[in-house]
This record gives C-alpha cells, structure tokens and sequence, in this order.
C-alpha cells in the first residue's frame, strides 16, 4: 500500500447548511484532482441536520471529516476549532453555501508551494478580476464602510480582508490561537492583525456567487461582534472588551434610573424613597437583560427558571456593589474632603468592578 501524505484541509463551517453540503464535497472532489486533501465541517449542532447529511457523505467518503460543536455558536471560533483538528501542512477556509469560488484552491496551493516565505493566499473580490457578484448598492456600501474600519487595525495593504476565503500554513494558525478574539465573522482580519510579524500574503481574484439554497446568516448581532472585535483589537488589552460592555450597559441603566425616578417622583407624584426603589429594580432588571443578550451572549441564560435565577443572583451582586459603592465614596470623602465628584467616581468604579467580577462568575459562569 503506498500512502500518499495529506496536503490540505479544507475547513468548511456550517450554519443550517444541508442543503449544499452534497454539492460542496463533490465541487471540491472535481476542483482538487490529484491533490490529497481532507474537508472538515465545523456545524454548530445545525436544527436542519446539516452535521448529519456530512456525516452520511462521510461514511463513503474518509476524506469527510465532521466536529459538530453543541452549545456553542461562531464562524470565527468554528474556523479556528477546524484549522486546529487537522493534520495536513495547509489549511482553507470556505464557506459552506457555495458563494466561494472552490476552483481558486488548487492556484492557491499552487502559490504557497511556490514561494516558502509566502504565509497566506486570499481570495478576493476587490483585486482585478474580482467581484462581489450580485450584491445590492446597501451591502456594498456596509462592506465597504466595515473595510474602511478595518484600516484602523490592519496594516496591511490587503483589498479584502472582509473575505472569509484563503488558505493559509496551519502551523502559523496554531501559533497565533492564543492571541485570536475569535469573536464574529472576521477570521481572516482576525489572524493578519494577531500576528507579531506582518504575514506575506497575495491575493487571487474571485466573484462572489449568488446563494441559491439556505440563507445567510449576517445580521445585526454579527454587525455588533464586528465592532466588538475591532475595539478587541484597539483597546481590549487595556479595558477587557466584556467589561467595556458591561459597563456601558450600567450607564445606560443609571439613565434607565433616572427616567423612572422622574416619571414616578416627579409627574406619579410618589415617595421618593418609594420611587427610587422602583427605579432601581427597573434599571438592574433592564441591565440584566441587555447583559445576558449581549455581554453574555454566548452563555445566554434561557427559558424562565434560568432567568428568574439569573435575575435573583444577579440583583444580589448588584445590591452589594450599591453598597461597597456608597462605603467607598463615603470613606473617601471623610478622608480626603477633596473633589467629592472624584469620591463618587471612585465609588462607581468599585462597584462596576464588584459587579461585574461577581455576576460573571455567579450569575453567567457555568
Ligand atoms: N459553524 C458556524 N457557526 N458556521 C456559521 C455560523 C456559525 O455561527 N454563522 C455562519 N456560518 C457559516 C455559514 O453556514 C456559511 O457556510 C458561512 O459560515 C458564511 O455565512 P453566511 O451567512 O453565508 O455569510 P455571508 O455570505 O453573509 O458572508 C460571507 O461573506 C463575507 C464576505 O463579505 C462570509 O464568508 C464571510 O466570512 C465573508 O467575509
Ligand atoms: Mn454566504
């Protein structure tokens, strides 16, 4: 038996994807003859049974690999897990819906064979002879807007780093891991702005196709965990990105505070202290919600007994940083008899760390 040695894998990540994923395999088989490659679906636990239709292929074909991941949602993080669990020299990432042109990859192989310093070859829409097929004025116009923002991260002269279609050496993926946000879409953007040293890419030009089965999955949330991955990368070893959002949403609920307090004091006419104990369970409740939808979004507390217990801890949390909150300032005002404004900031911040430590760990850690 002579074994041939394992060039490429091919990372393919799926969301309610079952549909292409026959077609996929038997694209791939046609555009990498000659070539020993392997394709890795990474589903995360698809309600349309996508994991299944790969595992059926799978057993026919040993080229077919499947991680099904429960629990868990992500194109970036299914990426990185897929690049991971190979053991060929070369990995790509294509989308599962058929919109990435399959016949680039041998050329990209090609290139990297061709050229030992050469790191990552990327499929682009935006170099000569590329395109972006048959998007609408609106998503070209955001995905420019999203590359614009990219330049404030990215020193690279790279047209499309938006593109989720390039072929990179797996060991580089490997090394960079620890230092990835893995948070959203962007995992090309993702590894170049990781990386120490700026990688030496080139790029081959692709139209993007038309999706004719499933649908995509790019959405507001996805807009949001864009931003939230660039401000990663800008800031987020000085103010964790997690506490960064936490902390606006405790801003927004001090505003959510003082509305009610006007609505029920001032217009409802009540107690104070009755008005104000109102406007603090609204405020809490309303910063719950937003944190378990966005902060916590991945470990989303769900269906009622979570939630009522997700609340309950989380109130507590809070209570006991309104209190270290008042100790502090109040310590610090006896003590310095300075800028009482600064008092009451050092009190703030105290407990928006109190908080936020607590209820990770209480209120969302599992
Ligand atoms: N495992 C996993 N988990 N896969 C996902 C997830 C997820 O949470 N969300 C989306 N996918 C898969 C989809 O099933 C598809 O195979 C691929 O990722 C791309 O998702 P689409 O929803 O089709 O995205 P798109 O077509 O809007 O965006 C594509 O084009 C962009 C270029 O503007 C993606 O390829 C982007 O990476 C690319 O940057
Ligand atoms: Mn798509």
């Amino acid at each position: 038996m002579t074994l041939a040695l394992l060039e490429l894998a091919v990372i393919i990540p799926t969301f309610n994807e079952r549909a292409n994923v026959p077609t996929l395999i038997a694209k791939l088989d046609q555009a990498l003859q000659g070539r020993n490659w392997e394709a890795i679906f990474v589903d995360d636990d698809s309600p349309d049974g996508t994991a299944d239709a790969a595992r059926e292929l799978a057993r026919v074909d040993p080229r077919v690999r499947v991680i099904q991941r429960i629990g868990r949602r992500g194109l970036s993080s299914a990426c990185i897990e897929g690049m991971c669990a190979t053991a060929a020299p070369v990995v790509a990432v294509i989308d599962g819906d058929l919109q990435h042109d399959e016949q680039l990859l041998p050329r990209m192989l090609e290139a990297l064979a061709a050229d030992a310093s050469l790191d990552v070859v990327v499929g682009s829409r935006f170099v000569e002879g590329g395109g972006t097929g048959e998007w609408d004025r609106d998503r070209v116009a955001k995905s420019a807007f999203a590359t614009r923002l990219s330049r404030r991260v990215l020193k690279a002269e790279l047209s499309d780093p938006m593109s989720g279609f390039f072929m990179i050496r797996a060991e580089i993926v490997r090394s960079l891991v620890p230092t990835l946000s893995a948070i959203g879409f962007k995992i090309l953007l993702d590894i170049m702005t990781a990386s120490p040293r700026p990688l030496k890419f080139v790029e081959l030009p692709y139209v993007f196709r038309t999706r004719t089965q499933g649908e995509s999955k790019l959405d507001h949330v996805v807009a949001m965990e864009y931003l939230i991955a660039l401000y990663d990368r800008m800031f987020g070893k000085v103010v964790p990105v997690r506490f960064a959002m936490f902390s606006a949403i405790g801003a927004l609920g001090a505003g959510v505070h003082l509305v009610v307090l006007e609505l029920l004091f001032r217009w409802a006419a009540a107690p104070f202290v009755t008005a104000t104990i109102a406007a603090v369970l609204v405020a809490m409740t309303f910063n719950f919600f937003l944190n378990n939808a966005l902060t916590y979004r991945e470990q989303r507390l769900k269906g009622a007994r979570e939630l009522l217990g997700g609340w309950v801890s989380f109130c507590v949390v809070c209570a006991v940083g309104a209190v270290a909150n008042v100790g502090v300032a109040a310590f610090l005002h006896n003590v310095q008899h300075g800028d009482w404004r600064l008092s009451a900031l050092a009190g703030i911040v105290v407990a928006a760390v109190w908080n936020f430590v607590l209820s990770s760990r209480f209120t969302w850690g599992r």
